[in-house]
């Protein structure tokens, strides 16, 4: 059967993926916060992942502000990386698995989420930017993804505790998908940053720290966090946050913590990152 063994999260910021697309990943700015990622690659080296489902948002890229789905899954068998103003990030084109998607699609729809059914999207840098961080530069992602985009730019988001009940459906859904696959659960975005208005430029390392330490350690108690506190202390951004929940709930109550990383700045945001590993 399929098998969830891992989950990851990761801060997104659209300037890492320049930084690796322009050769500065290794100078004084960028070096630090790429240091953070070199454990990251060769786990994922070992651990070779079969598909990963990366919960991401989108910005304004794939869906525009006529047509805002809360949770949406993607479908199709590809999805290519999106322009963003300056052409397409060269990077590959992301190969999807449909098979698991759909079935994901049914399961979680029929424990009464309601997911948006996508079968044909491009992908922004909300997904791309976490697969550069964990794989490079790649010629080819050397696994499948499953697109899991999530609103947190229109008002109103999901609440926390939803993300966590539904990345649990997620589990669900992929402990009955009869192929032997080994899956990985992203959940991106974050951490604190606030990218407009009078408080841009936010950071908020202490909030930020005690967010990843429940996150761990008492998960169930965070999902009741409501989103105001998220955006008063982490900025409005900061609410990208709920995205990780939808990775801890599809991981199981005790987990270990494989890797924990925090740094700021990078660009506007503190780049958070965590891997952690099923225990039984
Ligand atoms: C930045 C961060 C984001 O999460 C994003 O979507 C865009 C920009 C930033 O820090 O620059
Ligand atoms: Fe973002």
């Amino acid at each position: 059967m399929a098998r969830i063994t891992a989950g990851v999260t990761t801060s997104h910021v659209p300037a890492i993926g320049a930084a690796i697309d322009n050769g500065k990943s290794q100078d004084s700015y960028w070096g630090p916060m790429f240091a953070g990622y070199e454990f990251s690659k060769r786990w994922i080296a070992q651990q070779k992942p079969d598909v990963i489902l990366l919960v991401y948002n989108d910005h304004a890229t794939a869906f525009s502000l006529d047509i805002v789905p809360t949770f949406a899954i993607g479908c199709a068998e590809q999805f290519a990386p999106a322009d963003e103003g300056w052409g397409p990030r060269p990077v590959p084109v992301v190969q999807g698995h449909a098979e698991l998607a759909c079935h994901i699609a049914q399961a979680v729809i029929q424990q009464d989420f309601d997911l948006t059914i996508v079968n044909r999207m491009d992908v922004d840098h909300g997904l791309t930017v976490p697969l550069s961080l964990m794989f490079g530069q790649a010629p080819a992602w050397p696994v499948r993804v499953i697109p899991f985009p999530v609103n947190v730019v229109l008002y109103p988001p999901p609440s926390g505790r939803r993300c966590y009940e539904l990345g649990k459906a997620i589990r669900q859904a992929v402990d009955s998908f009869d192929a032997e696959l080994n899956v990985q659960v992203w959940g991106t975005g974050g951490m604190s940053h606030q990218l407009q208005g009078a408080r841009a430029g936010l950071i908020n390392r202490a909030w930020d720290t005690r967010f990843i330490d429940r996150l761990i350690n008492e998960p169930d108690a965070l999902s009741h966090m409501p989103h105001i506190e998220y955006v008063r202390e982490a900025g409005s951004e900061g609410i990208e946050l709920v995205m990780w929940l939808i990775m801890r709930g599809a991981l199981n109550e005790k987990v270990r913590t494989v890797h924990r990383f925090y740094h700021v700045p990078a660009s506007n945001t503190a780049v958070g990152h965590l891997i952690l590993e099923n225990l039984p």
